[in-house]
């Protein structure tokens, strides 16, 4: 599959959602794209759409070896230019259930440490490239309905801002976006009260001009920037009674 002519991205979480809609966003724009997730069929579905421009990987990005596993992906890709992290987990968690904690540390935590830390080292030793995560919106402040999610968005968030400050000081044209999330419409999306709720082909759009103007952090819809903003201002002892 190998073509030096065409960009090359890997979209980590792609068998649902918005990782999903941007594997076909990315195809339609002439990428050949590596897409991964744990359900086969889906993959295989998105493969079927044009089978010259999808390659398959399905993982688990807890129990496998993603290092392993994504170079070799990036092989049969035949390079990489772009990195899109979409996978995801987490659930409302009143009880304080530690195994609904711990599952989400394991991808939002852990895996994500992996992948993103490879995909910095690949570019990093390739002189260029382009790591996209996807956090969320649920980063900027804690929730007692679901703690462990928003508090592993919060890292991803921070994380993501080291390895922009890294990618400075590298002086190579290497970049990393932070994709913000408001309520995006797929199984992700939990819990009552929800509002400006985008489809995911309407995120997958933003996400995708957001990633080629290269910006450091995006919030989608727009609009959720000014949530975020809200959200960094209201005042500790307002908000904890929230
Ligand atoms: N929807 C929203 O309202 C919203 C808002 C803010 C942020 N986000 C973030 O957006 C990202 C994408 O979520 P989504 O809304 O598109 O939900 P989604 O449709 O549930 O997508 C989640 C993706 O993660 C993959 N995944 C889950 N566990 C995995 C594992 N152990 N190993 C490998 N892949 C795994 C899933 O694939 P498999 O199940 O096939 O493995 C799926 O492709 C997530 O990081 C989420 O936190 C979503």
């Amino acid at each position: 599959m190998s073509n030096l002519y065409i960009k090359k991205a890997i979209v980590i979480g792609a068998t649902s959602g918005i990782g999903n809609a941007l594997s076909r966003i990315l195809v339609a724009h002439d990428y050949v794209v590596g897409v991964t997730g744990r359900r086969k069929l889906e993959l295989y579905a998105l493969k079927n759409i044009n089978p010259e421009r999808f390659a398959v990987s399905a993982f688990d990005c807890t129990t496998e070896n993603n290092s392993e596993k994504l170079t070799d992906l990036v092989n049969d890709l035949g390079g990489l230019d772009l990195l899109i992290l979409s996978s995801g987990t987490g659930d409302l968690n009143d009880q304080l259930d530690f195994d609904i904690e711990h599952k989400t540390n394991l991808l939002n935590v852990n895996a994500f440490t992996e992948i993103v830390d490879w995909a910095f080292n690949y570019f990093e030793k390739q002189g260029k490239g382009h790591l996209v995560a996807i956090s969320s919106i649920a980063g900027i402040r804690g929730s007692r309905m679901a703690p462990a999610y928003n508090a592993s968005k919060a890292y991803q968030i921070n994380y993501l801002e080291g390895l922009r400050q890294k990618a400075t000081k590298s002086k190579k044209p290497i970049y990393v976006t932070d994709i913000r999330p408001g309520f995006v419409d797929t199984a992700m999306a939990k819990g009552d009260g929800q509002f400006w709720v985008a489809s995911k082909e309407k995120a997958a759009k933003q996400i995708f001009g957001i990633i080629k103007r290269k910006k450091g952090i995006g919030y989608v819809t727009k609009r959720w920037w000014l949530i975020g903003k809200l959200l960094r201002t209201l005042p500790n002892s307002f908000y904890k009674r929230m």
